[in-house]
């Protein structure tokens, strides 16, 4: 059968129809709020590149979980900027470390906030790579320790998933053992498990004080040339116990989420990263786009991919977007 008895458009005739038949609808619950804690006190250090965020101190940090949580989302990821930093990103796994006292004071003081935070040595390291270098290239298996001593401080500290995000390889494993010896196997591991060297991630490196010092990540990110590689890094990373799959960034890797949706059974996570974010920002501050729509365009288009978790940093934004649609 076809037209003329067939009419696509009779289901677009108003709102109502189109949100009864909408096959995608965000939720803030998927929702996941970066934010980045500094060092001390009523700091609220505006990230010129990043409109709407800040490096926060701790007690601005709970002062903006306040907002956050009144505007109903439920979960964050902490990101630490550290006082001093080290050639291997020890500092990193102190207990009384910036993330580390953040999570503390934050569980007392909004227990009902999911906490994830980053794991990666980026932040940490005085050139700022992902870990310790040997011979010009970071050392893997030097680097995986040290991740699985800074996951360890993290659940210590009370968080409810660690992500780490550096593309080492087997650290998924190394951590969930660490986890797991020390009376945390109930602590959950979403990896970042495709993970390209994107040119989108500029503005965050503004953020977290994080840009490598020489060179760049391309020896262990992935290159955005590959997705077939993408399976087989998700496919070690669930092998190696992890929870939470991710893929990042977003937008020009839907393609990949897709198909690590239809290959695994795990939940799916996407990060609608900076260089996303600032772009549309930017867009928006010329006129030339209509940020609100533009906003829930692309959050839809990443959950329409497969993603069942978002992280972005129009999480709030958004939330407070759609509670007035409704
Ligand atoms: C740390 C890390 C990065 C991002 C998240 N964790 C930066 C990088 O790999 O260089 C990027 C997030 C963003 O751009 O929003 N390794």
């Amino acid at each position: 059968m076809g037209f003329p008895a067939v009419r696509m458009r009779r289901l677009r005739r108003s709102k109502l129809m189109r949100d009864l038949v909408a096959e995608t609808n965000l939720d803030i619950k998927d929702f996941i709020l970066p934010l980045f804690v500094c060092p001390g006190k009523n700091v609220r250090r505006p990230i010129s590149s990043m409109p709407g965020h800040f490096q926060l101190s701790e007690d601005e940090l709970q002062r903006e979980c306040d907002t956050i949580a009144s505007a109903g989302l439920r979960s964050v990821l902490l990101f630490g900027i550290p006082k001093e930093k080290d050639e291997d990103g020890q500092c990193a796994c102190k207990d009384d470390g910036i993330v580390q006292s953040a999570v503390r004071a934050l569980k007392k003081s909004h227990p009902g906030l999911l906490i994830v935070t980053d794991v990666c040595n980026c932040e940490y390291t005085t050139h700022g790579h992902c870990g310790p270098i040997v011979d010009g290239d970071v050392h893997n298996d030097r680097t995986i320790d040290i991740l699985a001593k800074q996951a360890l401080s993290h659940a210590r500290a009370g968080a409810d998933i660690v992500a780490p995000s550096d593309m080492m390889d087997g650290r998924v494993g190394h951590i969930r053992q660490a986890l797991d010896k020390n009376g945390f196997s109930d602590i959950a591991v979403m990896s970042y498990a495709a993970k390209y060297a994107s040119a989108f991630y500029g503005p965050f490196r503004e953020a977290a004080e994080s840009a490598p010092s020489f060179g760049d990540r391309k020896s262990y990110q992935m290159n955005p040339a590959n997705s077939r590689e993408a399976i087989r890094e998700v496919e070690l990373d669930i092998e190696e116990g992890a929870d939470i799959v991710m893929v990042k960034p977003a937008l020009s890797y839907l393609d990949i989420i897709r198909q690590v949706k239809d290959t695994f059974d795990v939940p799916v996570a996407a990060y609608n990263v900076s260089g996303e974010f600032s772009m549309v920002k930017a867009a928006a501050e010329k006129g030339w786009v209509d940020e609100k729509r533009i906003i829930l365009e692309i959050l839809t288009s990443i959950k329409r991919a497969g993603a069942d978790v978002i992280i972005t940093y129009h999480a709030l934004e958004a939330a407070q977007i759609l509670a007035k649609e409704l």
